[in-house]
């Protein structure tokens, strides 16, 4: 008969269609289109790019904004920043990259430049702090992953404290609306960074003739000579 074939056949198409649509349904869930946990990209930079010699963190005090940032090498955090330039644009175009657009971000809330996906760690960050200010930059850029845990900013790091005062300097040049705060020389304790060793003293210019030269003798014949207990 030839209600029978036909009705083989329309069972056929069917049977493929619903085959079709049973696949499509089911194999997304095969390869689900989660975005990769860490972005598959690190930029490591070799140490003696960083400055030297890693100083334990628990030593290190804060700078002086107001002291540090006037005399900061502007265009020598400009080049530091190339190992940034990987995962950065700096433009006022604010283009996002594999990190964010950096321009005018001292100041700016963290996580908050339009468009880019942050990490849960970063977002929780600027539930806390409302604003990317000098401290937190410094301490962020130093070490991202020991700081903010979870960060998608897989870079190992600034180490030396001058190279990020300087980063910070130029990034403050580029377009940031925080101000500078006024120098307070009781915030900045002796042995810190903020007063280089080499630093020349302003009462010896090099024409006077006598360059003098601190010499470990002098410094024992010092320690030695202790006034008598009265
Ligand atoms: C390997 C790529 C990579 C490198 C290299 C890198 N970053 Fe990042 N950076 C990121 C990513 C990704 C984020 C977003 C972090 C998150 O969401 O947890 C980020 C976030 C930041 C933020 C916070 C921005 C905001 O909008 O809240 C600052 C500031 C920053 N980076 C500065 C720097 C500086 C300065 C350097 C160079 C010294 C640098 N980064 C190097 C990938 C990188």
């Amino acid at each position: 008969m030839a209600d029978l074939s036909t009705n083989k056949v329309l069972g056929a198409i069917l049977g493929a269609a619903l085959l079709t649509v049973g696949l499509g349904v089911i194999v997304p869930e095969f390869f689900p289109l989660e975005p990769p946990a860490k972005d598959g990209f690190k930029v490591e930079v070799p140490p003696d790019l960083l400055g030297g010699t890693a100083a334990p963190a628990a030593a290190e005090v804060p700078p002086d904004w107001g002291t540090v940032l006037p005399k900061a090498d502007i265009a020598a955090g400009q080049a530091a920043t190339a190992v940034c330039q990987a995962c950065h644009n700096f433009s006022p175009a604010g283009t996002n990259m594999i990190g964010p657009g950096l321009y005018g971000v001292v100041g700016r809330a963290p996580g908050s430049h339009p468009g880019f996906a942050y990490s849960s760690a970063m977002t929780d960050f600027a539930k806390k702090e409302p604003v990317w200010d000098y401290e937190h930059i410094y301490e962020f850029i130093k070490g991202p992953q020991a700081y903010l845990p979870g960060t998608k900013m897989t870079f190992a790091g600034l180490k030396d404290q001058q190279t990020r005062i300087n980063v910070i300097a130029y990034l403050h040049s580029l377009g940031s609306n925080l101000p500078i705060p006024k120098p307070n020389p009781a915030k900045a304790p002796a042995g810190t960074t903020a007063a280089p060793a080499g630093a020349t003293p302003a009462n010896g210019p090099p024409t006077g003739g006598v360059a003098p030269t601190p010499t470990p003798a002098s410094a024992q014949a010092h320690t030695g000579a202790e006034p008598p207990a009265k």
